[in-house]
Protein backbone atom coordinates (compact mmCIF):
# COMPACT_ATOMS: atom_id res chain seq x y z
CA UNK A 1 0.00 0.00 0.00
CA UNK A 2 1.14 3.74 -0.85
CA UNK A 3 3.52 2.67 -3.37
CA UNK A 4 3.29 3.54 -6.86
CA UNK A 5 5.10 0.92 -9.13
CA UNK A 6 5.12 3.09 -12.14
CA UNK A 7 7.24 5.57 -10.04
CA UNK A 8 4.69 8.50 -12.27
CA UNK A 9 3.09 11.13 -9.92
CA UNK A 10 -0.48 10.49 -9.40
CA UNK A 11 -2.86 8.29 -6.98
CA UNK A 12 -1.92 5.28 -6.15
CA UNK A 13 -5.34 4.13 -6.14
CA UNK A 14 -5.90 3.45 -9.42
CA UNK A 15 -9.47 4.67 -10.71
CA UNK A 16 -9.61 1.54 -13.49
CA UNK A 17 -7.22 -1.53 -13.73
CA UNK A 18 -6.35 -3.81 -16.39
CA UNK A 19 -8.00 -7.09 -15.85
CA UNK A 20 -5.58 -9.70 -17.56
CA UNK A 21 -8.66 -10.70 -20.31
CA UNK A 22 -7.65 -7.38 -21.16
CA UNK A 23 -10.68 -5.86 -20.03
CA UNK A 24 -11.02 -2.88 -17.44
CA UNK A 25 -12.48 -2.92 -14.28
CA UNK A 26 -13.14 0.20 -11.91
CA UNK A 27 -12.59 -0.04 -8.21
CA UNK A 28 -15.39 0.58 -5.99
CA UNK A 29 -16.85 -1.66 -2.95
CA UNK A 30 -16.72 -5.62 -2.94
CA UNK A 31 -20.19 -5.63 -4.07
CA UNK A 32 -23.17 -3.40 -4.61
CA UNK A 33 -26.74 -3.91 -6.29
CA UNK A 34 -29.38 -1.61 -6.88
CA UNK A 35 -33.13 -2.51 -7.02
CA UNK A 36 -32.15 -6.22 -7.95
CA UNK A 37 -35.40 -8.41 -8.57
CA UNK A 38 -35.39 -11.90 -9.47
CA UNK A 39 -38.73 -13.28 -10.47
CA UNK A 40 -38.37 -17.04 -11.59
CA UNK A 41 -41.47 -17.75 -14.40
CA UNK A 42 -43.40 -20.53 -12.49
CA UNK A 43 -46.81 -21.86 -12.60
CA UNK A 44 -49.56 -20.99 -11.60
CA UNK A 45 -47.70 -18.02 -10.72
CA UNK A 46 -44.05 -16.36 -11.04
CA UNK A 47 -42.15 -16.55 -8.19
CA UNK A 48 -40.93 -13.30 -7.28
CA UNK A 49 -37.88 -14.57 -5.17
CA UNK A 50 -35.71 -11.21 -5.14
CA UNK A 51 -37.68 -7.62 -4.89
CA UNK A 52 -35.90 -4.62 -4.77
CA UNK A 53 -32.65 -4.94 -2.92
CA UNK A 54 -29.82 -2.45 -2.49
CA UNK A 55 -26.90 -3.27 -0.94
CA UNK A 56 -22.98 -2.56 -0.56
CA UNK A 57 -20.41 -4.08 0.76
CA UNK A 58 -17.41 -2.65 1.45
CA UNK A 59 -14.56 -4.18 0.88
CA UNK A 60 -13.12 -5.95 3.83
CA UNK A 61 -16.38 -6.97 5.47
CA UNK A 62 -17.75 -9.79 6.85
CA UNK A 63 -21.66 -10.24 6.24
CA UNK A 64 -24.01 -12.32 7.10
CA UNK A 65 -27.11 -12.89 5.32
CA UNK A 66 -30.32 -14.47 7.83
CA UNK A 67 -33.63 -14.91 7.32
CA UNK A 68 -36.23 -17.74 6.89
CA UNK A 69 -36.26 -20.80 4.35
CA UNK A 70 -37.65 -19.05 0.90
CA UNK A 71 -36.79 -16.18 2.03
CA UNK A 72 -34.18 -15.86 -1.09
CA UNK A 73 -30.54 -15.63 0.47
CA UNK A 74 -29.37 -18.44 -2.21
CA UNK A 75 -30.94 -16.27 -4.62
CA UNK A 76 -29.30 -13.32 -3.50
CA UNK A 77 -25.58 -15.04 -3.64
CA UNK A 78 -26.44 -16.65 -6.65
CA UNK A 79 -27.00 -13.04 -8.19
CA UNK A 80 -24.19 -11.27 -6.77
CA UNK A 81 -21.63 -14.29 -8.26
CA UNK A 82 -23.34 -13.75 -11.87
CA UNK A 83 -24.46 -17.72 -11.40
CA UNK A 84 -27.91 -16.34 -12.32
CA UNK A 85 -29.13 -12.64 -14.25
CA UNK A 86 -31.57 -10.71 -12.61
CA UNK A 87 -34.72 -9.91 -13.86
CA UNK A 88 -34.21 -6.37 -12.95
CA UNK A 89 -31.39 -4.47 -11.74
CA UNK A 90 -27.49 -4.13 -11.43
CA UNK A 91 -24.68 -6.18 -9.42
CA UNK A 92 -21.17 -4.71 -9.82
CA UNK A 93 -18.38 -5.95 -7.86
CA UNK A 94 -15.05 -4.20 -7.26
CA UNK A 95 -17.18 -1.25 -8.93
CA UNK A 96 -17.61 -3.28 -12.32
CA UNK A 97 -21.12 -4.12 -13.58
CA UNK A 98 -21.32 -7.59 -14.05
CA UNK A 99 -24.72 -7.65 -15.05
CA UNK A 100 -23.46 -6.33 -18.33
CA UNK A 101 -20.39 -8.60 -18.95
CA UNK A 102 -20.25 -11.02 -22.09
CA UNK A 103 -19.85 -14.80 -20.88
CA UNK A 104 -16.42 -14.97 -21.23
CA UNK A 105 -15.65 -11.55 -19.47
CA UNK A 106 -18.20 -13.14 -16.49
CA UNK A 107 -16.55 -16.26 -16.28
CA UNK A 108 -13.10 -14.53 -15.71
CA UNK A 109 -14.56 -12.48 -12.83
CA UNK A 110 -15.61 -15.22 -11.48
CA UNK A 111 -12.28 -17.39 -11.81
CA UNK A 112 -10.30 -14.68 -10.40
CA UNK A 113 -12.28 -12.33 -7.82
CA UNK A 114 -14.81 -14.96 -6.44
CA UNK A 115 -15.24 -18.04 -4.36
CA UNK A 116 -18.13 -19.56 -4.28
CA UNK A 117 -19.55 -21.76 -1.73
CA UNK A 118 -22.88 -23.86 -3.01
CA UNK A 119 -25.38 -24.94 -0.71
CA UNK A 120 -25.19 -28.33 -2.32
CA UNK A 121 -21.74 -28.34 -2.10
CA UNK A 122 -21.72 -29.17 -5.96
CA UNK A 123 -18.18 -31.15 -5.33
CA UNK A 124 -17.12 -33.01 -8.60
CA UNK A 125 -17.70 -36.72 -7.47
CA UNK A 126 -14.95 -38.08 -9.51
CA UNK A 127 -12.15 -36.12 -8.11
CA UNK A 128 -10.63 -36.21 -4.90
CA UNK A 129 -11.26 -34.11 -2.08
CA UNK A 130 -7.83 -32.40 -2.54
CA UNK A 131 -8.35 -32.49 -6.73
CA UNK A 132 -11.72 -30.88 -5.93
CA UNK A 133 -10.69 -28.58 -2.97
CA UNK A 134 -7.45 -27.76 -5.37
CA UNK A 135 -9.25 -27.21 -8.88
CA UNK A 136 -9.19 -23.42 -8.68
CA UNK A 137 -5.43 -23.34 -7.86
CA UNK A 138 -5.03 -25.42 -11.05
CA UNK A 139 -6.98 -23.41 -13.16
CA UNK A 140 -4.58 -20.58 -11.99
CA UNK A 141 -1.33 -22.69 -12.52
CA UNK A 142 0.15 -23.03 -9.26
CA UNK A 143 2.37 -26.00 -9.63
CA UNK A 144 1.40 -29.49 -8.13
CA UNK A 145 3.84 -29.15 -4.95
CA UNK A 146 2.39 -25.82 -4.05
CA UNK A 147 -0.86 -26.42 -4.17
CA UNK A 148 -0.75 -29.83 -2.63
CA UNK A 149 0.76 -28.20 0.41
CA UNK A 150 -1.89 -25.46 0.33
CA UNK A 151 -4.46 -28.00 0.96
CA UNK A 152 -2.53 -30.29 3.42
CA UNK A 153 -2.21 -26.84 5.39
CA UNK A 154 -5.96 -25.99 5.29
CA UNK A 155 -7.46 -29.33 5.92
CA UNK A 156 -5.17 -29.54 8.56
CA UNK A 157 -7.08 -26.24 9.62
CA UNK A 158 -10.50 -27.06 9.00
CA UNK A 159 -10.49 -30.74 10.62
CA UNK A 160 -10.01 -32.50 7.45
CA UNK A 161 -6.43 -34.15 8.01
CA UNK A 162 -5.92 -37.81 5.98
CA UNK A 163 -9.30 -37.10 4.08
CA UNK A 164 -7.13 -35.65 0.59
CA UNK A 165 -7.86 -38.81 -1.37
CA UNK A 166 -11.04 -39.66 -0.42
CA UNK A 167 -13.99 -39.49 -2.73
CA UNK A 168 -17.16 -36.96 -1.89
CA UNK A 169 -19.18 -39.79 -1.74
CA UNK A 170 -16.97 -40.97 0.85
CA UNK A 171 -16.96 -37.92 2.89
CA UNK A 172 -19.95 -37.12 5.25
CA UNK A 173 -21.97 -33.87 4.60
CA UNK A 174 -20.04 -31.55 7.19
CA UNK A 175 -17.13 -32.94 5.70
CA UNK A 176 -17.78 -32.10 1.92
CA UNK A 177 -19.42 -28.94 2.81
CA UNK A 178 -15.59 -28.07 4.32
CA UNK A 179 -13.88 -29.36 1.01
CA UNK A 180 -16.59 -27.23 -0.91
CA UNK A 181 -14.91 -23.99 1.58
CA UNK A 182 -11.98 -25.01 0.78
CA UNK A 183 -12.00 -24.80 -3.07
CA UNK A 184 -13.62 -21.71 -2.34
CA UNK A 185 -11.04 -19.70 -0.65
CA UNK A 186 -7.84 -21.96 -1.55
CA UNK A 187 -7.20 -19.31 -4.82
CA UNK A 188 -7.63 -16.13 -2.41
CA UNK A 189 -10.58 -14.49 -4.25
CA UNK A 190 -11.10 -10.96 -3.14
CA UNK A 191 -14.67 -11.80 -2.74
CA UNK A 192 -16.42 -15.00 -1.02
CA UNK A 193 -20.07 -15.99 -1.64
CA UNK A 194 -21.18 -18.88 0.89
CA UNK A 195 -24.41 -20.20 1.20
CA UNK A 196 -24.89 -21.68 4.64
CA UNK A 197 -21.28 -23.04 4.69
CA UNK A 198 -21.86 -24.32 8.41
CA UNK A 199 -25.34 -25.94 8.17
CA UNK A 200 -24.36 -29.39 8.46
CA UNK A 201 -21.18 -28.88 10.71
CA UNK A 202 -21.05 -29.44 14.79
CA UNK A 203 -20.45 -26.22 16.92
CA UNK A 204 -16.63 -27.20 17.08
CA UNK A 205 -16.04 -27.86 13.52
CA UNK A 206 -18.35 -24.31 12.58
CA UNK A 207 -16.21 -22.81 14.71
CA UNK A 208 -13.17 -23.86 13.30
CA UNK A 209 -14.30 -22.85 10.14
CA UNK A 210 -14.90 -19.63 10.84
CA UNK A 211 -11.71 -19.13 12.33
CA UNK A 212 -10.14 -19.65 9.06
CA UNK A 213 -12.55 -17.39 6.89
CA UNK A 214 -12.36 -14.82 9.69
CA UNK A 215 -8.57 -15.18 9.54
CA UNK A 216 -8.87 -14.27 5.52
CA UNK A 217 -10.63 -11.62 6.07
CA UNK A 218 -8.29 -10.29 8.73
CA UNK A 219 -5.07 -11.25 6.92
CA UNK A 220 -5.57 -10.65 3.23
CA UNK A 221 -9.05 -8.20 3.26
CA UNK A 222 -10.88 -10.89 1.63
CA UNK A 223 -14.65 -9.83 1.73
CA UNK A 224 -17.25 -12.45 2.98
CA UNK A 225 -20.81 -12.70 2.09
CA UNK A 226 -22.74 -15.67 3.82
CA UNK A 227 -26.27 -17.16 4.20
CA UNK A 228 -27.04 -18.85 7.90
CA UNK A 229 -29.49 -20.11 10.37
CA UNK A 230 -26.84 -20.42 12.83
CA UNK A 231 -27.30 -17.67 15.53
CA UNK A 232 -23.53 -18.19 16.79
CA UNK A 233 -22.31 -17.78 13.22
CA UNK A 234 -24.61 -14.36 13.29
CA UNK A 235 -22.84 -13.43 16.30
CA UNK A 236 -19.22 -13.64 14.36
CA UNK A 237 -20.36 -11.47 11.54
CA UNK A 238 -19.05 -7.97 11.04
CA UNK A 239 -23.12 -6.77 9.97
CA UNK A 240 -26.29 -8.61 9.83
CA UNK A 241 -28.45 -8.40 6.63
CA UNK A 242 -32.14 -10.17 7.65
CA UNK A 243 -34.14 -11.10 4.10
CA UNK A 244 -37.57 -11.78 4.89
CA UNK A 245 -40.00 -12.26 1.34
CA UNK A 246 -37.25 -11.41 -0.52
CA UNK A 247 -36.62 -7.62 0.68
CA UNK A 248 -34.43 -6.47 3.23
CA UNK A 249 -35.86 -6.21 6.17
CA UNK A 250 -32.71 -4.90 8.23
CA UNK A 251 -29.38 -4.45 9.18
CA UNK A 252 -27.34 -4.49 12.40
CA UNK A 253 -23.83 -4.74 13.54
CA UNK A 254 -23.17 -6.55 16.86
CA UNK A 255 -22.27 -3.17 18.88
CA UNK A 256 -25.77 -2.76 18.14
CA UNK A 257 -25.12 0.43 15.42
N1 LIG B 1 -35.11 -22.14 -9.88
C1 LIG B 1 -36.22 -21.74 -9.24
N2 LIG B 1 -37.42 -21.72 -9.88
C2 LIG B 1 -38.54 -21.31 -9.26
N3 LIG B 1 -38.58 -20.86 -8.00
C3 LIG B 1 -37.41 -20.85 -7.31
C4 LIG B 1 -36.18 -21.30 -7.88
N4 LIG B 1 -35.20 -21.16 -6.96
C5 LIG B 1 -35.79 -20.67 -5.86
N5 LIG B 1 -37.12 -20.47 -6.06
C6 LIG B 1 -38.07 -19.87 -5.10
O1 LIG B 1 -37.58 -18.58 -4.76
C7 LIG B 1 -37.77 -18.31 -3.38
C8 LIG B 1 -36.44 -18.01 -2.73
O2 LIG B 1 -35.67 -19.21 -2.72
P1 LIG B 1 -34.18 -19.28 -2.16
O3 LIG B 1 -33.66 -20.63 -2.47
O4 LIG B 1 -33.43 -18.11 -2.64
O5 LIG B 1 -34.45 -19.11 -0.57
P2 LIG B 1 -33.47 -19.34 0.67
O6 LIG B 1 -33.62 -18.14 1.55
O7 LIG B 1 -32.10 -19.65 0.18
O8 LIG B 1 -34.09 -20.62 1.40
P3 LIG B 1 -33.35 -21.76 2.28
O9 LIG B 1 -33.08 -21.13 3.63
O10 LIG B 1 -34.38 -22.84 2.37
O11 LIG B 1 -32.12 -22.19 1.56
C9 LIG B 1 -38.52 -19.53 -2.82
O12 LIG B 1 -39.90 -19.24 -2.85
C10 LIG B 1 -38.18 -20.64 -3.80
O13 LIG B 1 -39.20 -21.60 -3.84
MG1 LIG C 1 -30.87 -21.30 0.36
Amino acid sequence: MGENPSGAPGPTKEPTVQAADGGTRTTGPAVQTANLWKIYPQEPRPVEAVRGVGLVVENGEFVAMAGPSGSGKTTVLNLLGGLTSPTEGTVRIGGQEITALSDRELAWVRLNRIGFVFQSYNLLPMLTARENAEFTLMLHGVPGRERRERVRKLFGEIGLEGMEDRFPLKLSGGQQQRVAVARAVLGEPDLVLADEPTANLDSATAEALLDVMEKLNRTRGTTFVFSTHDPRVMERAGRLIRLVDGQIEDESTPDGA
